[in-house]
Parts: C-alpha cells; sequence; structure tokens
C-alpha cells in the first residue's frame, strides 16, 4: 500500500510541474500502461492478503482516478496555454502603418471607349472588332478608295510589304466591310480600335483611336444620322443641349459626306461643350455610297443607310480636359495616376443592361 502511495506522490509532484503533451503522454504510459505503475499494481491484486484486499482494491482505484483526473485537467492546462499563447503571438497589430500597394488605373481611353460603347449599345448597335494589320482591298479598295486615288497618299499609309499589300489600318471603316461580308442586312453596329497614320504632333500620334459606327436598313436617311450622332454627343458629354454643324467634305465611300463639329467655349482656359462660338471637328460620316454595298454584295436599290468615323482620343481630351494627345501613349505612370480611372468606377452615364 505505502508503495502505491508513493507513486501517487510522486506523480502527483511531477504532474505539477510544467510540462508539455509529450511528456504528460510519456507519464500516462509510465502509469497506465500495459506494464504501468497502476496497471502492475492492479495485476498484483490477487496476492493481497482476503481480508485486506477490499481496502487494497478501494485505496488503488481512488489513487488511479486522482491520477487520472490530474492527467487530464494537466493536458486540457496544456492546450488552453497554446491557445492563449496563438492568440497573443498572432494578433493584428492595428497600429502598423498600411503598406504601400500600387493600384493600377484604367486609361482614359479604354474609359472612353467604355463609355461609347455603353451609349451606342442602348440605342441598338452592337460591338464588331477587326484586325489592325489589314490587307490594302479591305482598308481602301472595297471601301471605294481604287489604286490611284489620292486619298491612298491622304491617310499617310504603314505599308508592312513592298507589294503594298499588308498594311496598318488607316481607319475603322474596313470593319465596315468585314462585317457586311460575314452576314446579311440590316446593319446596326459600332466598331473601336486603333488606327495608324505616319502623323506626330500636339494632336496627332501614329497610333491612335476611332469608333465606326454603321447603320444599314432599308430606309436609313441622313436625318437618322444626324439624331443618332445628336444623341451620342449629349450622352458622352453629358449635357442637355450641343451645337452642331455637318460641313460637306468627301470621303470616297461616303455619299454625301459630312465632317461634323461641335460648338464650345473656353472658360477659364477650359473647354466647355455645347456653348459659345468656336467649333471642334470630332467626326467624318456620310450616306453608305452606292460601290461600297455592292462590293459587299448588298444590293442598293434595296439597303442604305449611314456610316461615320469619331476620333475616340480627342472626345476623350475634350471629357476630360487633356491637351496633348502624346501624353496618352507615352506610358508616364505619374500621368496615368493623374488622369486614369478607378477601376471599380462605373461609367457615369452607364445605366446597366437591365434598361
Ligand atoms: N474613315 C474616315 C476617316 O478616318 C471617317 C469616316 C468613317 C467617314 C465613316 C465617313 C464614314 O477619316
Amino acid at each position: 500500500m505505502s508503495d502505491i502511495k508513493k507513486i501517487k506522490d510522486d506523480y502527483l509532484g511531477k504532474l505539477s510541474c510544467e510540462l508539455n503533451l509529450d511528456e504528460v503522454n510519456q507519464i500516462k504510459i509510465e502509469l497506465f500502461g500495459k506494464n504501468g505503475l497502476i496497471s502492475n499494481s492492479f495485476k498484483e491484486l490477487g496476492s493481497v492478503q482476503s481480508e485486506d484486499r477490499k481496502k487494497f482494491a478501494s485505496d488503488l482505484n481512488f489513487i488511479k482516478d486522482e491520477l487520472q483526473e490530474k492527467i487530464n485537467s494537466k493536458i486540457q492546462e496544456i492546450e488552453i496555454n497554446e491557445i492563449n499563447s496563438k492568440l497573443k503571438n498572432e494578433k493584428i497589430d492595428v497600429t502598423l502603418p498600411e503598406r504601400d500597394i500600387n493600384q493600377g488605373k484604367i486609361h482614359p481611353v479604354s474609359q472612353v471607349i467604355d463609355e461609347i460603347s455603353s451609349i451606342f449599345s442602348e440605342i441598338g448597335f452592337s460591338v464588331e472588332e477587326g484586325p489592325d494589320v489589314e490587307n490594302q482591298h479591305y482598308n481602301f479598295t472595297a471601301l471605294n478608295t481604287p489604286d490611284n486615288h489620292p486619298a491612298r497618299d491622304m491617310h499617310d499609309t504603314f505599308y508592312l510589304d513592298d507589294k503594298k499589300e499588308l498594311l496598318l489600318r488607316t481607319h475603322t471603316s474596313p470593319v465596315q466591310v468585314r462585317t457586311m461580308l460575314k452576314s446579311k442586312p440590316p446593319f446596326k453596329i459600332i466598331a473601336p480600335g486603333r488606327t495608324y497614320r505616319s502623323d506626330s504632333d500636339q494632336t496627332h500620334s501614329p497610333m491612335f483611336h476611332q469608333v465606326e459606327g454603321l447603320h444599314i436598313d432599308k430606309d436609313i436617311n441622313m436625318g437618322h444620322l444626324k439624331g443618332c450622332l445628336n444623341y451620342f454627343i449629349k450622352e458622352f458629354f453629358e449635357v442637355d443641349k450641343i451645337q452642331m454643324r455637318f460641313r460637306p467634305s468627301h470621303f470616297p465611300f461616303t455619299e454625301p459626306s459630312a465632317e461634323v463639329d461641335i460648338g464650345y467655349e473656353l472658360k477659364d482656359g477650359k473647354i466647355v461643350i455645347g456653348e459659345g462660338d468656336k467649333w471642334l471637328e470630332i467626326l467624318g460620316c456620310g450616306m453608305v455610297h452606292p460601290n461600297v454595298l455592292k462590293n459587299v454584295n448588298v444590293n442598293p436599290d434595296k439597303y442604305q443607310g449611314y456610316a461615320f468615323g469619331i476620333g475616340i482620343d480627342r472626345l476623350g481630351m475634350l471629357k476630360y480636359g487633356i491637351n496633348d494627345l502624346r501624353a496618352f501613349f507615352d506610358t508616364d505612370y505619374r500621368w496615368l495616376n493623374h488622369f486614369g480611372f478607378d477601376p471599380l468606377d462605373v461609367p457615369s452615364n452607364y445605366r446597366g443592361l437591365s434598361r
């Protein structure tokens, strides 16, 4: 009996020291394992004199329970300590200064393309795309601009081969041709994209952006063209009233053709659209030439309509007060930070898809 009392005292002593989980498990084995001290004491029960056996058994059970309880509470204590120290070490220090995060911005040209697409899609235009590398047929010939036509020189084309077969498209008008060739009328599309001409100054860059518009149906006339452009300009500049001027012009692929100016005034050095007596050219347009329709197998006696080509960069410069076109393409991070748009900002005239 004194043996097991000693075992108990020894082990209660051990269990009150600082221990880790492995050490407690080791004690558990020493006491209750197959050859553990307590397990062996139970085995000895049979050899104890019968008059003492009852007391020995009850004492032994008592000691066993006490040790087991101590072990369990020790394990619990270790686990709680572990959780507490984790909480202590892993807590977020809110007093730390924030990390410097470089968030990207949407380029003004991308923003303007999104705005233009959303305005035109509201009035039934879908969006088409064409390649930047075109062949001279789509860029000129199919658009009623034959080989010796002076417009070919006017465009200051970047040719990509000696035969002048491949080129960087000088306007988005070839997308008219591609669109009409691949399906049947009616057509009501816009085609935004990059265009190229060998030209560079404050308002010209060798790469710039246009958006083409094309609406062909049985009875589309110049009145529809005016209405559509008037609506677009008002929505884009977010004004109720604009002044618009159609100046007679010439494009081989439209007849009649016009260039469109919008009225503006300078207030404190800033451009204000819709008022004043100054004019700014923003697009070319006209009624699609019957020869173009013939070239894409559309019968000009049955179908007619308008086309336009708007300078996207110029619209962006006007709306967002940017005065040098070349800055658009300088990839200057500070400029982008200033003129760029937050990715989560929805264009002010975007009304969602449900409308
Ligand atoms: N493609 C013409 C240009 O780049 C613009 C235009 C498009 C004119 C469609 C008429 C019709 O100048």
